[in-house]
C-alpha cells in the first residue's frame, strides 16, 4: 500500500515548530475558531488562501471552487457564507479570482471538458455580458485576464445580493465585501477597488468597477 509519509512528515515538522513558538496555539483553537474574514477563491492550486495572506489556522474562513463562482443555487457557496456571516460573525467577505484562472480560460473556448463545462457556463454569462468591450481587446491573454477581472466583480455582486448578506446589512451588521485578484507570476494581490459596505454602495460600486479597465497587466 503506499503511503503519503512525506505529507505526513511534513505535518509533523510544520506542528512541531508552531507550538515551539506557541506552546498554546493548537490548544486555543481547539475550544473555538473567530475568523475575521471569509475568502472565496479559485481552487488553483497556486492559490492558497491562508499562505498568501500570511493568515494562521484560525484566522480566515475559506470556500474555494473553480474559478470563484458564487451563484445563489449553490447550497454549499451559501451555507459557508451564512455560517460565516451569521454564526461566526466574520467582518469581511473577500473574493479573490486570479490571472490566468483556467477556468476562465476553459470558458473562453470552445473545447468541451465534461461535467465542469456546465459550472463554467457561470462565466460564459459573464463573458456575454461584457462581449462587446471584451472583443476590443485584440491579445488574448489580456482578454483573458479582463475576463477574470470582470468575473471577480460579477461575484462580489452576487455575494451582495444573497438573502445572507441583505440580511446582515439589513439588521446593522459590520460586513463589507472586496473583490481582489492575485497574480501568479508575481505572488502579489491586487486590491480593484471594490469595497461594499452597504447596501446602497452596491450599485454605484459595482457600475463603476465594471466601466474601468482596472486589470494591471493590460496597461
Ligand atoms: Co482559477
Amino acid at each position: 500500500m503506499k503511503t503519503l509519509s512525506t505529507l505526513i512528515n511534513q505535518n509533523r515538522e510544520w506542528a512541531a515548530i508552531v507550538k515551539a513558538q506557541d506552546p498554546e496555539f493548537f490548544l486555543k483553537l481547539s475550544s473555538q475558531q473567530t475568523p475575521e474574514y471569509l475568502w472565496i477563491g479559485c481552487s488553483d492550486s497556486r492559490v492558497p488562501a491562508n499562505q498568501i495572506t500570511g493568515l494562521m489556522p484560525g484566522e480566515i474562513f475559506v470556500h474555494r471552487n473553480v474559478a470563484n463562482i458564487v451563484v445563489h443555487t449553490d447550497f454549499n457557496c451559501l451555507s459557508v457564507i451564512q455560517y460565516a456571516v451569521n454564526i461566526l460573525k466574520v467582518k469581511h467577505i473577500i473574493l479573490c479570482g486570479h490571472y490566468g484562472c483556467g477556468g476562465v480560460r476553459a470558458a473562453l473556448g470552445n473545447r468541451q471538458l465534461g461535467l465542469i463545462d456546465n459550472w463554467l457556463r457561470h462565466i460564459k454569462d459573464v463573458y456575454s455580458k461584457y462581449e462587446v468591450s471584451l472583443a476590443e481587446i485584440a491579445d488574448n491573454e489580456t482578454q483573458l485576464n479582463r475576463l477574470c477581472e470582470l468575473n471577480v466583480i460579477e461575484q462580489v455582486y452576487n455575494i451582495c445580493h444573497t438573502t445572507i448578506v441583505q440580511e446582515a446589512w439589513s439588521t446593522g451588521q459590520e460586513l463589507s465585501v472586496h473583490g481582489w485578484i492575485y497574480g501568479i507570476e508575481d505572488g502579489l494581490i491586487e486590491d480593484l477597488n471594490i469595497c461594499i459596505t452597504n447596501q446602497s454602495e452596491i450599485d454605484p460600486i459595482y457600475h463603476m468597477a465594471s466601466s474601468q479597465r482596472v486589470q494591471r497587466r493590460s496597461q
